[in-house]
């Protein structure tokens, strides 16, 4: 019998799907902003052109919303799947990334107070996501392979998974709980 390909809700696919692209946005915007007015730590080499603050910030106004329901879905529905380490440090770091960047003000690096506690709590959140991204995605190849990790990336959606259930879902969920 071929093996059973793994599959993952169509809701968690699509929050984590926004987290997949909406992550690496910030992340290299944040990297540019960094590069361009700080740099204490080594810089580009060359300054990007552009209004990166308000790129970075953009990304971010688009991030929050995202983050919180998916952080919301994974300590409900996909609160089995945080048993993998890998998993809970993920949305730990994806936490306090949005969180001290909701607390930023970009007045401060455009009149150079680089300072900040908050600033400091951000570009530590920024580091942690880098690296617990590239832990998450080695335990999710080594635990299940390409199988596993492209069963997040599939568009395909069984019968019983169509948008219109999702309400079902979560009320499903809470019921279990009462
Ligand atoms: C870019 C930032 C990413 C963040 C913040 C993130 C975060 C998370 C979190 C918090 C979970 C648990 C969800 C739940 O409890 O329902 C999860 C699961 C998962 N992620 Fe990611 N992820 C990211 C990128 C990726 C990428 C690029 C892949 C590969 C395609 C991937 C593949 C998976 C898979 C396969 C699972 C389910 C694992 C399991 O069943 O244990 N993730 N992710």
């Amino acid at each position: 019998m071929p093996p059973v390909s793994p599959y993952q809700p169509s809701l968690l696919r699509l929050l984590h799907g926004a987290m997949v692209v909406l992550v690496p946005l910030c992340w290299l915007s944040g990297f540019v902003v960094y590069s361009n007015q700080d740099g204490r730590w080594g810089r580009l080499a060359w300054v990007i052109p552009g209004e990166w603050i308000d790129i970075h910030g953009t990304f971010g106004v688009l991030l929050w919303p995202l983050a919180l329901l998916f952080a919301l879905y994974a300590l409900s529905l996909g609160r089995s799947r945080l048993r993998q380490a890998a998993n809970a440090a993920a949305l730990i770091a994806l936490v306090l990334a949005v969180g001290s960047g909701k607390l930023m003000n970009e007045a401060w690096l455009r009149s150079g107070q680089l300072d900040h506690l908050v600033y400091g709590a951000h570009l530590t959140a920024w580091l942690l996501i880098a690296a617990v991204v590239i832990w998450h995605l080695t335990a999710v190849l080594r635990r299940g392979g390409r199988a596993l990790a492209s069963s997040m990336l599939q568009l395909q959606v069984r019968a019983n998974d169509q948008p219109r259930h999702w309400p079902s879902q979560v009320k499903t969920w809470f019921q279990r709980r009462a």
